[in-house]
């Protein structure tokens, strides 16, 4: 699929940022993109804002797994949170794959996308809640400045193989 997709994401970011104010950054980002599809009413523009949604959620999934979930692991030797946080983003892959074959106008679109974005709320308050996995990776000796920087470069990586347009 060929993604005319102008992915910002976090392009707010400057490099030199921990990898929770990172991650943060692009839930933050992401939920503006789920209110923005709420208000949008073209099929056009809502396919292309999921899409967008989708790209983001999916990169954003690959970073955490590939470098902060298992550098969390490895730190802080609690693998209840790091597992029900893989469950979950299992899940919710499961969706994403579904609404990126999906076109805007099938009836059951904004249902699957209202289902989607709670089920990120929910991922995002439970990672971002005190004594979650971020307020966790803070409270460790993990090198967390390292750690966003492994992952601006690994995102890098991830939006120039799926042939964004930036
Ligand atoms: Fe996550
Ligand atoms: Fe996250």
């Amino acid at each position: 699929m060929s993604l005319q997709v102008s992915v910002v994401s976090a392009s707010h970011l400057h490099r030199n940022i921990d990898a929770v104010t990172l991650l943060k950054a692009e839930h933050r980002y992401i939920e503006d993109m789920f209110l923005e599809l709420e208000r949008t009413e073209t099929p056009v523009q809502k396919q292309q804002l999921a899409i967008q949604i989708c790209t983001t959620l999916i990169v954003h999934k690959d970073i955490e797994e590939e470098i902060f979930y298992p550098a969390l692991l490895a730190g802080t030797h609690s693998p209840g949170a790091h597992h029900a946080a893989l469950v979950e983003h299992e899940e919710a892959d499961r969706l994403v794959g579904v609404i990126m074959d999906m076109s805007a106008e099938h009836e059951f679109f904004d249902a699957k996308i209202h289902v989607l974005s709670e089920m990120i709320a929910q991922h995002v308050r439970e990672e971002e809640r005190i004594g979650g996995t971020f307020s966790t990776a803070r409270k460790s000796s993990i090198d967390l400045m390292a750690l966003g920087q492994a992952m601006q470069d690994r995102r890098s990586e991830l939006l120039g193989t799926a042939h964004l347009v930036r």
